[in-house]
């Protein structure tokens, strides 16, 4: 069933907040793959946000106002086309399907916009997106400016429609709550298969195809990135994708991989023996982890900082090489020079949403801004040991990360992917009983 009402509420919320200006927002377009073939078309997320048409050359144009409008401008029905590539709404089952007021072909926006645009004070757009955008918008600008003698006026203001946007899509509605809550259980549950099919001498790619199977089979579009199945070495290589080694008993895999679901992401990092059983380092390695991600999961709540999970991953992270003779001094002082970055380069988490790197700002006014509830985030802490000469051999290529999706709730958070294993003893347990 198509839900229209969410997309509808945010258009709402973006008209109340555009005065009499007018907002023009275009989805992504298609991509030559090959010659003659496309990549799967994926929307713009920021167009999706605000419309859920799914199909490429279509225009979103808000007037706001005492009425306010949602135009929308798309493809015309073509029994021709339709022939070849299937489906499309075409202007009126559109302007039906998804409650706009007007909608109109996409072949007549050159003539539409600046009509459109005259005497609006703002206009709002993305400016830098795309250069061929950049430079339709200021033609349709120009041509209202070629007017000016007859008394018509171009808008004085140009603003980025993003950064209202961004603000908006940080904080998650139902509708946006429960499609992340799908893909992250359809991603777990593909953790755990991967979990059940890996076994010394298969191959990444095997695995990965376990991942994208059962992605698909429960929905899934496509998957939100690229999995990254990293075993033995390649787990200390941080964007690992070539996913094509034979797996050996003693490697620890790790999978980085989550799926899309009607255009909502799931980020889920596991890390396990191929064996199904820890060696005595590794598991040294991954308690650390483990007890960073949970350190770091506790600071998810409202009014937390944003930077508060990454500062206890990192002191959980610290504690735990000092204790291994990874490296030296106190934890305050590994903390102080950043010497555990050697083994913790990256950072704890990031926003989760329609894009995987979803939007929104980190710091307002130089600070790291306070999580509220309804935002998505994932926590991600790792520690990834490449072999070099004051490493101890036995740690060499142990490489972990651990990460989960979290929904900032009222009091906390819930972890929207907690059905994927991760405690030692589950993992080894579940790996024993798939044998
Ligand atoms: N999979 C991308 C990330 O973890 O940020
Ligand atoms: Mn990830
Ligand atoms: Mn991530």
């Amino acid at each position: 069933m198509r839900h229209i009402e969410p997309h509808k509420a945010r258009r709402a919320r973006l008209l109340a907040l555009m005065q009499d200006g007018i907002a023009v927002v275009p989805t992504a377009p298609e991509r030559l793959r090959s010659r003659d073939s496309d990549y799967p078309y994926r929307f713009d997320s920021y167009f999706y946000y605000l419309t859920g048409f799914p199909e490429p050359e279509a225009v979103l144009v808000l007037l706001a106002g005492e009425t306010p409008r949602s135009i929308l401008f798309c493809r015309e029905k073509s029994l021709e086309r339709e022939l070849w590539d299937g489906y499309r709404f075409g202007v009126d089952a559109a302007r039906e399907a998804f409650g706009f007021d007007e909608a109109h072909p996409i072949s007549g926006i050159d003539e539409k916009l600046p009509q459109l645009i005259a005497n609006r004070p703002a206009l709002f757009f993305a400016p830098g997106m795309d250069p061929a955008w950049d430079s339709r918008v200021m033609g349709w600008l120009n041509q209202v400016r070629a007017q000016a003698r007859t008394g018509v006026v171009a808008p004085a203001d140009i603003r980025d429609v993003r950064s209202i946007l961004d603000e908006l899509r940080l904080v998650k509605d139902p509708h946006e709550i429960a499609a992340m809550r799908r893909a992250g259980t359809v991603t777990a549950g593909a953790h755990l298969r991967a979990m059940r099919a890996t076994r010394p001498g298969a191959m990444e790619y095997e695995i990965e195809a376990e991942l994208l199977h059962e992605f698909r089979r429960h929905g899934s579009q496509f998957p939100a990135y690229w999995p990254i199945v990293a075993s033995g070495p390649n787990a200390c290589v941080l964007h690992y994708r070539e996913n094509d080694r034979q797996m050996h008993e003693g490697d620890l895999l790790l999978i980085d991989a989550g799926c899309e679901i009607d255009g909502y992401a799931a980020d889920v990092t596991r890390t396990f023996p191929v064996s199904g059983r820890f060696a005595g380092p590794q598991r040294d390695v991954y308690e650390i982890v483990l007890a960073a991600q949970a350190a770091a999961a506790a600071e998810v709540k409202p009014g937390a900082r944003w930077d508060a999970p990454h500062e206890a991953a990192v002191r959980i992270t610290a504690q735990g090489l000092v204790d291994l003779g990874l490296c030296s001094g106190t934890t305050d002082a590994v903390i102080e020079s950043g010497d555990y970055k050697r083994f913790y380069m990256h950072r704890t988490g990031h926003w989760l949403g329609l894009d995987v790197h979803d939007a929104g700002d980190y710091k307002q006014a130089g600070e790291w801004r306070p999580l509220v509830q309804g935002m998505t985030l994932t926590v991600e802490p790792g520690c990834y040991i490449r072999p070099a000469e004051n490493v101890p051999e036995r740690f060499w290529n142990i490489g972990v990360r651990i990460e989960d999706d979290a929904l900032v709730t009222e009091t906390g958070c819930e972890l929207l992917t907690a059905a994927a294993p991760k405690r030692v003893d589950d993992i080894e347990a579940l790996m024993r009983d798939a044998r």
